[in-house]
């Protein structure tokens, strides 16, 4: 990795084919989510020492709650035990915790980890590492939208003054930069309801491997391939990009 080259400050990741990479294993689904822990660790550590300021993974959809209850409350478990064992080293290593979506809808014992984490780590100045939980752009965007009509209700806004920015400051990533590098493994071409605002001009990879094989080499091999990616804005030259 040159480190001189451009890194992406903010790489956000669609962590798809826990399932399938069990099944191809002849196992349960749900060791497929325990595999799958372990590569979030590696793609964290590796982020850390690549100087990737914000990663942003996509961890449970509003849309997954419709799975079997087993597997649900599998992850929910998973989840939590996550949030015990990776505290310690998220201290250390000065990474910032937090998360998007409805986390009210999660688990209270889940909430209180989430929320004993996030207070733990609220001034480390390193690596914002995020977590996407019951998350669903379009419930997020329907959000922003109930919002900003109530400000306009209260005659704080005037409609012919919203603009992006307005739209932008009510969504969950308001203090993220948008992402750059939108990774999804397993091969799947679509985005399933995941930052539709925010990766209106990010850069897309996918990898066709399942997210327990995602190895830092793949990570690193998708940052070199982001390094090479021309990124015009809709310009037709490079020059006075935004920064
Ligand atoms: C991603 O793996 C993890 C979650 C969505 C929670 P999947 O469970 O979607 O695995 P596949 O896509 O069925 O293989
Ligand atoms: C997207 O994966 C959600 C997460 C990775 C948490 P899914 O497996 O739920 O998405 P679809 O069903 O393939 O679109
Ligand atoms: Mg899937």
């Amino acid at each position: 990795m040159d480190a001189t080259n451009k890194i992406p400050r903010h790489v956000a990741i669609i962590m798809d084919g826990n399932g399938r990479w069990a099944k191809k294993q002849g196992l349960a689904r749900i060791l497929g989510h325990q595999r799958g822990v372990e590569t979030i660790r590696e793609i964290v550590r590796t982020s850390r020492e690549i100087g990737i300021k914000y990663l942003t993974l996509y961890a449970f959809s509003k849309e997954n709650w419709a799975r079997p209850k087993r597997e649900v409350d599998f992850l929910m478990n998973l989840l939590g035990e996550y949030l015990d064992s990776e505290l310690e080293e998220m201290k250390t290593s000065q990474i910032r915790f937090n998360v998007i979506g409805k986390s009210e809808d999660l688990p209270s014992q889940i909430q209180s980890k989430i929320k004993r984490n996030m207070e733990e780590t609220e001034k480390n100045t390193g690596l914002l590492l995020t977590l996407a939980l019951s998350y669903s752009s379009r419930v997020e965007i329907t959000d922003a939208v109930k919002s900003l009509c109530e400000q306009v209700k209260k005659g704080h806004l005037q409609i012919n003054e919203i603009t992006e920015g307005h739209v932008a400051r009510e969504l969950y990533t308001a203090e993220i930069p948008d992402p750059d590098l939108l990774i999804r493994t397993s091969g799947e071409l679509r985005v399933s309801n995941f930052l539709l605002w925010q990766i209106s001009y990010t850069e897309i990879y996918v990898s066709e491997k399942y997210w327990p094989d995602f190895k830092k080499e793949d990570f690193l091999e998708a940052v070199q391939e982001y390094q090479k990616r021309e990124r015009r804005f809709g310009r037709s030259e490079t020059s006075m990009l935004p920064s």
